[in-house]
């Protein structure tokens, strides 16, 4: 998935530890097709070397403002004309600093002050203390006041041993932040409630009873959801997947926690989407000890309660989200999903065929709403998760 295919980025660094983790970062950024022209501070060259950027970018690292190498000396404007965006990461309390008063006292700190249009996000890197000071608040609200992203910064463990906030987000974290830039922000604003994964029903203490949904889709949708500007909350089940970057996720075992989790969460979502494969039955004769194989060969006898429906529970609130299902069938799809659409009370269901869409990479989405049913190609999950966002945003009202 080449996400940042035909974009140009104008990575800065300055001066900071983090600048270990920028080496990562561009070739992440490589792989997804990004071209990246890079720009360091005099500070930065002591945490990382040109030589290193070079060899990673595969062009030319822009130092100073007198550089010769560009035909007419203007590296400070030429750099940024044509490009999609100016990422600096680590930013310095410093360079906060003058962004902020609007110095331009190096290439790097004067290609910001001539950038036009072209957008700025700054990922801040620094000890707690310089983070928590009231100047660099004041500077970090200035330039956000003046347009400029900022990414982070993390809590936890800093190079000087003390603990706080002020580290950079890690180079995975850049990266999604990098990619959810460019998406559309259709949903800003929205709480969006997502279920994803299976459930899995308790047997005895080491036994459950559990579906093979990968959880793929609902984290795909989740990840969609946030790129849009939405603030997420994915309620899962047992899945192998990290969740996705900006998105709250809760965990839920059996098909009762994940519906006492979505009650719980429903009346603030203004969404809902219901991608979780929910078992439709439960054990009640669970036993509290493991079962054992017997001398007769009788298999035990489990008994069977049907669960609650989370999704026609949600669609039922009286000012609840609106809410979107998922039908995974294997056979007569476009009857049973539109059956299943009208019987659950959703304005919109998606509908796939579930051989097809069950731990696999790609899926082909079919939407029924009450027009009819439309057919998204089959794609990989996050670009269809995407379309479907848009699709969502569009039949929302309001
Ligand atoms: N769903 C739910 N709670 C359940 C069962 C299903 O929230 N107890 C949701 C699923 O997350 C999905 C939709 O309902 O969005 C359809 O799920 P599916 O398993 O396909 O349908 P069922 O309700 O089980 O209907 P059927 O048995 O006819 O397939």
């Amino acid at each position: 998935m080449l996400e940042l295919a035909q974009k140009r980025i104008v990575l800065g660094l300055t001066g900071g530890i983090a600048c270990y983790k920028i080496a990562e970062f561009v070739r992440r950024a490589q792989d997804l097709g990004a071209v990246i022209d890079v720009v360091m501070t005099e500070a930065a060259t002591h945490f990382i070397t040109p030589v290193t950027m070079q060899a990673l970018s595969g062009r030319p690292v822009f130092l100073d403002a007198w550089d010769n190498r560009v035909p007419n000396n203007m590296a400070h404007i030429n750099l940024t004309r044509g490009a999609d965006a100016i990422f600096i990461a680590p930013a310095s309390t410093d360079f906060i600093a003058k962004l902020a008063h609007g110095l331009a006292d190096d290439l790097l700190s004067t290609l910001c002050v001539a950038k036009g249009n072209c957008p700025l996000l700054v990922a801040p890197a620094m000890n707690r203390e310089m983070w928590l000071h009231p100047a660099t608040q004041r500077n970090v609200a200035q330039i956000k006041a003046d347009g400029v992203a900022i990414l982070g910064p993390a809590e936890g463990d800093q190079a000087c041993g003390e603990v706080g906030s002020g580290r950079m987000l890690e180079p995975n974290e850049l990266l999604a932040e990098l990619v959810a830039f460019f998406q559309p922000k259709v949903l800003a604003g929205k709480r969006v409630l997502i279920t994803a994964g299976p459930t899995s029903e308790k047997i005895d203490p080491v036994r459950v009873i559990t579906n093979r949904s990968s959880g793929k889709m609902g984290y795909a949708i989740a990840q969609a959801a946030r790129e849009a500007g939405a603030q997420v909350t994915l309620i899962s089940g047992a899945t192998a997947l990290p969740a996705p970057y900006g998105v709250l996720r809760l965990n839920a075992e059996s098909a009762l926690d994940m519906h006492a989790a979505v009650m719980a969460e429903a009346s603030g979502a203004d969404i809902f989407i219901s991608v979780a494969a929910v078992a439709d039955w439960r054990v009640v004769n669970v036993s509290n000890n493991k079962l054992k194989k017997t001398a007769s060969g009788q298999a035990p006898e489990l008994e069977f309660a049907q669960n609650p429906d989370i999704l026609a529970d949600v669609a039922k609130l009286p000012s609840g989200p609106w809410c979107v299902g998922f039908a995974a069938e294997t056979e007569n799809l476009l009857e049973y999903a539109e059956a299943k659409r009208k019987r659950k009370g959703v304005p919109l269901l998606v509908g796939n065929l579930a051989q097809q869409a069950m731990n696999a990479e790609s899926t082909e989405l079919v939407l029924f709403d009450e027009t009819g049913h439309k057919t998204l190609p089959a794609q990989p999950k996050i670009n269809a998760a995407r379309q479907l966002i848009k699709a969502i945003a569009q039949r929302m009202p309001g």
